[in-house]
């Protein structure tokens, strides 16, 4: 057990990283696209919206869209750990989507606990370290039993770090950090005074994890609908109108392109030397 976590830990160390990530258009003859991984993000968050609205629109019922989604998802992870993106953060189940009729949400419990046990094995050979975000506990027990069995069986893996809410709401989340802190001012082991951002950030799903850099929406709606409202505060987004089960490795890599050029200033200014204002100049004894 020990040699096996000890090999991975350098096979990850030593693992060639690309100079560029490159990618085929999947539904053009165009040239192959490429983009230094300097410029890439390093977390990812990504609202896979319009699955219904894909259903709909071909007379299907709507978990024909969640299970075409669920293919979507497939190859966004595997291209997010071909081209090195650090975190992938995916947001499958809110606690608002409980309210879905009862065929949706069965069929959505379905999907997910087929996901899981079909590509543990793959996601785990490729080092990928599973992280649920959201209530695990209240999903029920099948569910239950298959995310903990992938956070278990995948925590010492040094890949792609994969998130994916479940039974999540980002208001929720911000809540129980604030109570676990509470918890422990209560018993003595925190001093008020000793709450700041740092340790607010180590009480979440996410904790250790970088802030996200950009956040993807498909379907065209411009929202973020509760979804890691601690983690996007300076998130670039990238809305893009295709539904979800559309989604694919080249319109991921336009948004990665639309990233890359987006100019980040974290609320200070990015000035080119030659720009910075010159300084206050004194006024001559000859002016008025
Ligand atoms: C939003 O589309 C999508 C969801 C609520 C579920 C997303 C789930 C998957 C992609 C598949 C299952 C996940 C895993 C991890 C196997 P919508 O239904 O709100 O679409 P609409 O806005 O067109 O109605």
């Amino acid at each position: 057990m020990f040699f096996d976590r000890l090999s991975r830990l350098l096979n990850d160390a030593f693992r060639p990283k690309p100079k560029y990530i490159t990618v085929t258009p999947v539904s053009s003859a165009g040239p192959a696209q490429m983009l230094p991984p300097s410029k890439l993000p390093r977390h990812v968050a990504i609202i896979m919206d319009g699955n219904g609205r894909w259903a709909q629109s071909r007379g299907m019922p709507r978990s024909a869209g969640h299970a075409a989604g669920t293919e979507a998802l497939r190859d966004i992870i595997r291209a997010s750990d071909d081209w090195g993106i650090e975190a992938l953060s995916l947001y499958a189940f809110s606690t608002e989507n409980w309210s879905r009729s009862k065929e949706e949400v069965g069929a959505l419990m379905g999907l997910l606990l087929k996901y899981f046990n079909s590509e543990i094995d793959e996601l785990d050979a490729k080092h990928v370290k599973i992280t649920i975000l959201g209530d695990v506990d209240g999903m029920p027990e099948p569910q239950r039993e298959a995310l903990r069995n992938a956070m278990v069986r995948t925590k010492d893996n040094a890949g792609l770090k994969l998130n994916i809410a479940v039974n999540y709401g980002g208001r929720a989340e911000l809540v129980r950090a604030a109570k676990a802190l509470a918890a422990q001012v209560k018993d003595g082991a925190l001093e008020p005074e000793a709450i700041d951002e740092a340790a607010f950030e180590g009480q979440l799903y996410t904790a250790g994890l970088p802030d996200v850099d950009l956040l993807i929406r498909t379907s065209g709606e411009l929202r973020t609908s509760n979804f890691l409202p601690w983690q996007l505060v300076y998130a670039e987004m990238v809305f893009d109108d295709c539904f979800w089960p559309d989604f694919d490795r080249t319109r991921y890599l336009k948004c990665l392109r639309a990233y890359a050029e987006r100019d980040r200033r974290f609320g200070g200014r990015n000035e080119p030397a030659e720009a910075a204002p010159a300084k206050p100049t004194q006024p001559s004894e000859t002016e008025t």
